[in-house]
């Protein structure tokens, strides 16, 4: 069992991010129940312990609160927002409903830098969330750092090894809150800094293994990253009890079912079932231009096809691999029921596992983008694969506006390729967001050699973003858009014009439906 720090989540959507900043610092930690018994952490080795925030108010009659022995391990303590007020409450000061509500950016000035703060300036900004705060430090502790609200920002009892800050260090917007908590896992509790993306695949391995033991795992494949990565994952550890099914919906880009093929079936040897429904997709969207009707039949014959599939597979499968990541799963419980939910309809299998009695298996569902990426590099997934762009789950059925044909799709597929040549060709495509043709269901007028021509216009789209919220037009050299729009007029038939979209997001929207 590897050096272990302890993470007791009370509750906040930010323990997750608290867990992935130790991970950077290349610490191994585990998030645990906020009343696991202190011997229990005792025995796993566990030698620092971090009170994750949480929502409630510690004088709530429900409000979470630690078994009080971890106060009495041995171990160096660290509070973050509620979690310097069960601190307080514990240890015997006191905390109060505070008149402002703290709520963002603040400023806070390190009065006593001690081992927490080492290193860094003396004012630094810092991102609070908090109602309650401390107004009565436990006796053994002094005040180490004060806030535009709390002369209690940061506290420590240097000699207990017990610290507490009142505002979120693991989150982007604070300042050097890397560099706090790194302070408090190497400086504090002496943790090695030894755990690496090849730790977390042995550990991910064993755990699935445990897990799964001699059962069957169906995985859907839809060729993103996060579903590749967890069938490399899944692969790797239990090998041939894992199948995959791979929905050909008739709305993938070119090449893409081959691509699949290759890369999971012949390489990986992975047992690979492709379902060609391509004619099913299209005959349901047959005169359908409503985006959010065409959406909802995507995804409704997606489920139904992706059960139908696994009935037909399934013989003595008990688990149903996914590769939910992290802000997936923030996702779903943070904005349910509002429209930007429906985003991963596509993906919303939801009832299937139930329906079908499949227990799921999530190795991934722990994990930020970025370090899916590195797990997928590490287990040999090639570039395109890891770095792959963003693409919809209804695929190109919106990026034909309007009613979808079997030509309009041969079309923009056609295009679209060509458009993914020249991006991967000049590197482009590994440094913008996205890049994709769109398809307009509008002719034009033109000349091709001597002819008088009709044809439908491409847009391209191609953007820059760091997390799809917002999104720039990206400003490509023009000689590169200058090849791309040639060649596609001239080698896609039923293209006559090509136009670039120089939109930003807001007020567009990365695709457009
Ligand atoms: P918009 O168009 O809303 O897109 O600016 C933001 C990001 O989400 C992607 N996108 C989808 N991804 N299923 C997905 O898995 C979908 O239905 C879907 N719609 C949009 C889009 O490509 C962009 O990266």
């Amino acid at each position: 069992m590897p050096q272990t720090i302890a993470v007791l989540d009370f509750g906040s959507q930010l323990t997750q991010v608290i867990a992935r900043r130790i991970r950077e610092c290349q610490v191994y930690s585990k998030i645990y129940h906020f009343s696991t018994a202190a011997a229990k952490l005792r025995a796993d080795g566990v030698v620092g312990i971090i009170l994750s925030g949480g929502p409630q108010s510690v004088y709530a009659k429900t409000a979470p609160h630690p078994d009080p022995e971890i106060f009495r391990l041995g171990v160096p303590v660290l509070g973050i927002c509620y979690g310097v007020q069960l601190m307080g409450h514990h240890l015997g000061g006191r905390v109060a409903h505070s008149q402002a509500r703290e709520y963002g950016h603040g400023r806070l000035t390190i009065k006593r830098p001690g081992q927490l703060f080492r290193g860094l300036p003396r004012s630094l900004r810092i991102w609070n969330s908090h109602g309650d705060k401390l107004t009565k430090l436990p006796p053994g502790f002094v005040a180490t750092a004060v806030s535009d609200n709390s002369p209690f920002s940061g506290i420590e009892d240097k000699k207990r090894g017990f610290y507490g800050i009142q505002f979120h260090p693991e989150v982007f917007h604070t300042e050097r809150g890397g560099d706090m908590i790194r302070n408090f896992l190497v400086g504090i509790c002496g943790a090695k800094q030894d755990w690496t993306t090849k730790d977390f695949i042995a550990q991910s391995v064993a755990g699935i293994r445990e897990q799964v033991g001699r059962g069957r795992v169906l995985l859907g494949l839809s060729g993103g990253v996060d579903s590749s990565v967890a069938a490399a994952l899944l692969h790797k550890a239990i090998g041939p009890q894992l199948t995959c099914v791979f929905v050909d919906n008739g709305l993938l880009r070119k090449g893409e079912r081959a691509a699949v093929k290759k890369l999971y079936g012949d390489h990986f040897k992975i047992d690979l079932r492709v379902v060609d429904a391509a004619a099913l997709f299209l005959r349901r969207l047959k005169g359908v231009s409503e985006p959010e009707q065409k959406r909802k039949i995507i995804g409704r014959t997606f489920v139904e096809v992706f059960e139908q599939s696994l009935k037909s597979i399934k013989g003595r499968a008990e688990f149903l691999g996914q590769g939910t990541l992290y802000p997936d799963v923030i996702e779903s419980v943070s904005i349910g029921g509002n429209p930007a939910s429906l985003i991963k309809t596509h993906h919303n299998v939801g009832g299937l596992p139930a329906r079908m009695k499949l227990k799921l298996v999530e190795p991934l569902r722990q994990l930020f983008k970025d370090e899916v990426r590195r797990v997928g590099a590490a287990l040999g997934l090639p570039r395109e694969v890891v770095w792959r762009q963003p693409f919809p789950g209804p695929g190109l059925g919106v990026r034909v506006m309007g009613d979808i044909t079997a030509e309009k799709l041969e079309i923009l597929r056609n295009a679209d390729a060509v458009l993914h040549e020249e991006m991967m060709a000049s590197g482009f495509y590994y440094r913008v967001w996205q890049s994709f043709c769109v398809f307009l269901p509008v002719r034009t007028v033109g000349v091709f050699g001597d002819e008088r021509t009709y044809d439908y216009v491409i847009a391209l789209r191609l953007v820059e973003s760091t997390d799809a919220m917002t999104a720039d037009w990206a400003k490509l050299p023009h000689d590169l858009l200058q090849k791309i729009s040639s060649r596609i007029t001239n080698e896609v038939r039923g293209v006559g014009r090509v136009v670039l979209d120089i939109s930003s997001k807001p007020p567009a929207t990365i695709e457009w439906e």
